[in-house]
């Protein structure tokens, strides 16, 4: 499966012949200067909350690409607003199949509003079923025992956490929750990208090393392919 990295929680999979995008946050990242959002491919958009670290590029994705938008009841009514008609609403504990897979949003420990002060329901993350693999991208949120379900229902093959504290979980917290999905291959998202959350790269690596677990960071613009 592979895996682009476009700065900060904003990433492209390519799964079953689609693009998947992740939280679209590029214009206003300085580290990701060298990303064209007008080259970035999408036939779905994942939101995980409406926060504009991760919605700042979502309206002009969207109509580029006219890609289904998948996000919160309330962000869905929102974005209608805004004349996006191409959506799927979704809510914390449930789930869709969508052409490239199955999708089940879980529900994340965080806040969650627009860039206009619009209330956005409640933070979420998904675990996307394609490709023949299945990950957890928890999109913004602090540990949350309650992560230990995913294991009830899911075998994670790979997660996406936040690891640049202030906002988020932190390197140790994100190695706690590593432990509670059972999932040992993560790549870390949202560090760097502004000063709250600049972290050291090679303590964080040694952290997850001693940890027995592997942490990916991607350079912004890398496409790795991920195996099970
Ligand atoms: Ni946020
Ligand atoms: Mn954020």
């Amino acid at each position: 499966m592979k895996v682009t990295y476009y700065g900060h929680s904003c990433f492209g999979i390519e799964a079953a012949g689609k693009q998947l995008l992740f939280d679209p946050f590029v214009t206003p990242n300085e580290l990701a200067k060298h990303i064209d959002v007008n080259q970035i491919p999408a036939d779905f958009i994942l939101l995980s909350h409406g926060h504009e670290d991760h919605t700042a590029d979502l309206l002009s994705v969207a109509r580029r690409t006219n890609a289904t938008v998948v996000a919160t009841w309330e962000i869905y009514v929102w974005l209608g607003k805004q004349g996006i008609t191409n959506m799927h609403p979704m809510n914390a504990g449930g789930s869709w199949t969508f052409d490239f897979g199955k999708v089940k949003m879980i529900y994340a420990h965080h806040s969650s509003s627009l860039a206009d002060g619009t209330y956005a329901g409640s933070a979420g993350g998904f675990v996307v079923e394609t490709g023949g693999m299945t990950f957890y991208y928890s999109g913004d949120t602090a540990l949350f025992s309650d992560m230990t379900l995913i294991t009830e229902r899911f075998k994670l093959d790979f997660a996406f956490l936040p690891i640049g504290s202030n906002f988020t979980m932190d390197v140790e917290d994100a190695i706690t929750a590593s432990g509670y999905i059972k999932c040992k291959k993560i790549i870390g998202m949202h560090y760097d990208t502004f000063g709250f959350i600049k972290i050291d790269h090679a303590e964080a690596m040694r952290k997850f090393k001693s940890a027995g677990l592997e942490l990916i960071l991607m350079d912004i613009g890398q496409t790795i392919d991920v195996n099970g």
